[in-house]
């Protein structure tokens, strides 16, 4: 039975309008092999909406969120609106939207594919068969506490963000990384700030609790520093990595420099049940937005994860999978993934490449 699924699509600013059109097209071509098909709402968020609307998220666009079963998001952010003030800046779009839309937990895998060795600045016997995921905190931590900036009585300029976390927000972002360990290599490292930060404290003791009930999954702890030193030590030691909202932010970019380029990596935002935003884990890329050179392969497998994860087309998603590792394994590379210029394709072509390869990989079944 074909179904009908609605996915609101938020393109956004820079680069994310290009990679999100291919990213569509994607959509199109499973509509072309099964059937199902895809009502897609378009929504502003970010500079685009500052823009036009007056502000980064407007009503209009959680709307079409909530309405949807999903939403696809491609970047948000540039220099135009770097000197703004806070309310009116892109990125308080995004932490808007995944407050509003209770985005509690953000998928992050790092996954080194063979053919792209070559590309990570470390060496090849260190980063291959590097294949893990951070599960970053995504609406709590110092993200969301209160800020405050004021002068003090000695007249000194100070700001204070307050880092906050209750106990039931540490434990269902812990409860989500359990489960996604079990279905992978049972291995979960808790890392957080236990030596120093109060928060850490709650943090791990809730891990610990909650550690009873998976007997089957290995949990340890590290600090969020030695975190960072053993990811570019020995990054194979990793399957699932649980960690609060700003380590969070930090540690997945460091995973994903891992696997040779930030190009190639997609990522959920999950809320309770099955509704979850999918976007590129790279932002707006404003140096090289309008020029069609930009890396379409990590929102094409941000659809992939949308179709596992939220819309249940788990096969259909594995062909996406499938299709980009193909065209990679085939040599076809984007400028960010070759030194050799001469060899890199666009964002057009390379959206078309993996769209072919889908149809091979589905007329040969
Ligand atoms: C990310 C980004 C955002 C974050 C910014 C753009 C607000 O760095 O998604 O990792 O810090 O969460
Ligand atoms: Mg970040």
């Amino acid at each position: 039975m074909t179904k009908t699924f609605k996915i609101a699509v938020l393109p956004g600013d820079g680069i994310g309008t290009e990679i999100v059109a291919e990213a569509v097209k994607v959509l199109e071509a499973v509509t072309e092999q099964t059937g199902h098909s895809f009502e897609i709402s378009y929504g502003r968020i970010g500079g685009c909406a500052i823009d036009e609307d007056g502000t980064p998220l407007p009503e209009a666009t959680v709307q079409i969120c909530k309405d949807a079963d999903a939403v696809l998001l491609g970047a948000v952010g540039g220099p135009k609106w770097d000197n703004n003030p806070g309310h009116l800046r892109p990125e308080t779009g995004l932490l808007g939207i995944r407050k509003a839309l209770g985005l509690f937990a953000n998928l992050r895998p790092a996954t080194m594919h063979k053919s792209l060795v070559e590309a990570s600045s470390l060496k090849p016997e260190v980063v291959s068969g590097v294949d893990l995921m951070v599960v970053r905190e995504l609406t709590g931590g110092i993200y969301f506490g209160e800020k405050k900036r004021y002068t003090d009585e000695n007249g000194q300029d100070t700001a204070e963000d307050l880092l906050i976390y209750r106990e039931d927000e540490v434990e269902r972002i812990i409860r989500s990384a359990f489960d996604i360990a079990r279905k992978r290599n049972k291995r979960l490292v808790s890392v957080d700030k236990a030596n120093v930060l109060e928060s850490s404290r709650l943090w791990r003791k809730v891990a610990e609790r909650v550690g009873a009930d998976y007997p089957d999954v290995e949990l340890t702890h590290q600090l969020v520093d030695s975190c960072a030193m053993q990811l570019v030590r020995a990054p194979k030691q990793f399957d699932v990595i649980v960690t609060e909202n700003m380590f969070g932010d930090i540690l997945s970019d460091e995973a994903a420099m891992l696997t040779g380029s930030i190009g190639m990596l997609s990522s959920a935002s999950l809320a309770e049940g099955s509704f979850g935003l999918y976007e590129p884990v790279h932002g707006s890329a404003p140096d090289i937005a309008g020029k069609g050179i930009a890396n379409p392969l990590a929102t094409i497998l941000s659809v992939a994860m949308m179709l596992r994860y939220s819309l249940n087309l788990d096969e259909e998603a594995g062909r996406i999978e499938n299709a980009v590792w193909a065209v990679l394994d085939a040599g076809h590379r984007t400028g960010d993934l070759t030194d050799d210029r001469s060899k890199a394709l666009g964002t057009v072509e390379m959206g078309q490449l993996v769209r072919e390869e889908m149809k091979k990989q589905f007329v040969s079944k």
